[in-house]
């Protein structure tokens, strides 16, 4: 899918009708049984496992990263949305999907944001230009879906935000990233 990357980004103001409700905690978390992996929180220790497993999917078949390029080569690295991806792994609420003998087949970094500080919060300086459109749009988009769910929910302090969402090719279709939201959205609401 191509994806066009405009500068400035055009505010659509499609955040005003963002459904929530049918997220709302209290809903029942889904447990599925019998499954070739199951879902848990990544540690510090796992960053360079996780790291793999972006690299080798999320890096080079994510559409806002085909869009623009970020992966030039085999052998390119993009460092910045290494550094992106391991900020989110140290806040401690990230979670993937593992088979049995370990490997890897699903990730789903996420973040929380601070409701109150959403306007405060600073820009950090990238270096890179093509992942700088990228972030560019994340922030935007994060800011704008955090307004909208504390104009529903004033009084909360915090907003969860799913940054990268990944699944292994072979493993895709099968579920897994669905499961992943689904455990972010109730599961890992509990331990919070
Ligand atoms: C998008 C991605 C995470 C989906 O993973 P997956 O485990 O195959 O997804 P699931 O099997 O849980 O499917 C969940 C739903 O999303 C839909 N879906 C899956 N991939 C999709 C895509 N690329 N575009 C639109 N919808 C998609 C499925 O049809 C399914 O909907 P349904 O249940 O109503 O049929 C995976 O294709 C991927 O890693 N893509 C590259 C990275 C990326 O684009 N990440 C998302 C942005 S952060």
């Amino acid at each position: 899918m191509a994806v066009q990357l405009q500068s400035p980004i055009i505010p659509l103001n499609r955040f005003n009708n963002l459904e929530i409700s049918k997220f709302e905690v209290g809903k029942t978390l889904k447990t599925l049984h019998s499954k070739p992996y199951h879902i848990r929180k990544i540690t510090n220790a796992e960053s360079e496992a996780v790291l793999e497993h972006l690299r080798k999917y999320f890096f080079r078949d994510e559409p806002l990263n085909l869009a623009v390029k970020l992966i030039e080569s085999p052998d390119s690295r993009c460092i910045e949305l290494e550094e992106y991806s391991l900020k989110s792994i140290k806040e401690g609420n990230s979670i993937m999907a593992v088979t049995p003998c370990g490997k890897i087949v699903g990730v789903c970094l996420n973040g929380l944001i601070n409701g109150k500080d959403t306007e405060e919060e600073e820009t950090e300086e990238c270096n890179d230009p093509k992942f700088a459109k990228i972030l560019e749009i994340l922030e935007y988009c994060g800011k704008e879906g955090t307004n909208a769910v504390l104009h529903k929910y004033p009084d909360i302090g915090k907003v969860m935000f799913v940054k990268i969402l990944s699944t292994d090719t072979e493993w895709r279709g099968m579920g897994i990233a669905r499961e992943l939201l689904e455990y972010t959205r109730y599961g890992l609401l509990l331990y919070l």
